[in-house]
């Protein structure tokens, strides 16, 4: 966990505050009770002292530090509350937490704030606790894990790495219909079914996907209905839980000129994501 000085912490000023000298608002976090999630920032406020979380979205004095989960400057973070959510209410102290496509950390970071263990992999690791492993072929034992949050690339509008087996450099909505992209999903899926212990449970994020065509001048675009199509994998491994869609604090959503285009040349930028949580319960269809 990055539990270093930040900029908003200042010294000698007898509390912590923001740069904007605004003192710190976000909410503490409690559990949502309805299916629709939102929370006005990337992360949740843990304070550490002596190197332990002391509480959740406080400022509780200068003598503490903030500490974020994962890496906000990292290209598709998850929002950390997400994972939060999703940990307080299906795993308990000391469970085994795994995320096989780890990105910048943020599922770690939120399991051990919890008390919880974590392992995370990734094609691509940003840091020495994470572990280089393709999500399709993950080096853990069969039934070990207590709960897996996945946060897979959305088709390909993000650059992750250079590595050719990076999931994110497969079209959803490519000449091969998108084919390549969900094969791929469903491997990683199938690795999740497999380390899961019955009886357990998991979450994965994510969002349609939308493009311009490419024509110049041209009007409209292509629609990628990604959610539903990693759902329907999901129904064949795993018994659905619920399905929450996650309000997204995106910044791209605040400029005016996306707005603009967004009704000129009538399309919707996203504006959630779905959160899918499922539960793996032997005998259920395709299970193994
Ligand atoms: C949306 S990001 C995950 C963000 C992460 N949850 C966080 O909060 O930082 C998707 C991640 O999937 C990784 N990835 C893509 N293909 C992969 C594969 N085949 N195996 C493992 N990781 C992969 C990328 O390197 C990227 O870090």
């Amino acid at each position: 966990m990055s539990v270093g000085r930040t900029k908003r912490d200042r010294p000698g000023m007898g509390r912590l505050e923001r740069k904007d000298n605004q003192p710190n608002r976000k909410p503490p976090l409690r559990l949502f009770t309805t299916t629709l999630w939102e929370y006005p920032s990337q992360h949740y406020l843990t304070w550490v002292e002596d190197g332990k979380v002391t509480q959740t979205g406080q400022n509780v004095g200068a003598e503490h530090r903030p500490a974020t989960q994962g890496d906000k400057h990292y290209t598709a973070a998850t929002p950390s509350w997400v994972v939060w959510q999703l940990l307080m209410r299906y795993t308990r102290r000391n469970d085994l937490v795994v995320d096989p496509m780890c990105g910048s950390g943020t599922t770690l970071d939120v399991a051990r704030d919890l008390g919880r263990r974590a392992v995370g992999y990734d094609l691509s690791p940003t840091r020495d606790d994470i572990f280089r492993a393709d999500a399709r072929e993950l080096p853990l034992e069969d039934s070990v894990a207590d709960f897996v949050f996945v946060d897979p690339p959305y088709s390909t509008h993000v650059t992750y790495s250079d590595d050719p087996a990076c999931i994110g450099k497969l079209d959803a909505g490519g000449a091969d219909g998108g084919r390549a992209y969900y094969q791929a999903m469903a491997r990683v899926i199938g690795e999740i079914d497999r380390v899961l212990k019955d009886r357990r449970y998991m979450g994965l994020y994510v969002s349609d996907s939308w493009r311009k065509k490419s024509r110049r001048g041209a009007m409209g675009g292509e629609f990628m209905p990604i959610g539903f199509e990693l759902f329907s994998m999901l129904r064949e491994r795993f018994e659905p839980v619920d399905i929450v869609c996650v309000v997204r604090q995106n910044a791209k959503l605040k400029r005016g000129n996306w707005h603009k285009a967004a009704e000129t040349e009538n399309f919707f930028m996203r504006g959630f994501g779905y959160l899918f949580i499922m539960k793996k319960v032997r005998g259920a269809r395709g299970a193994t």
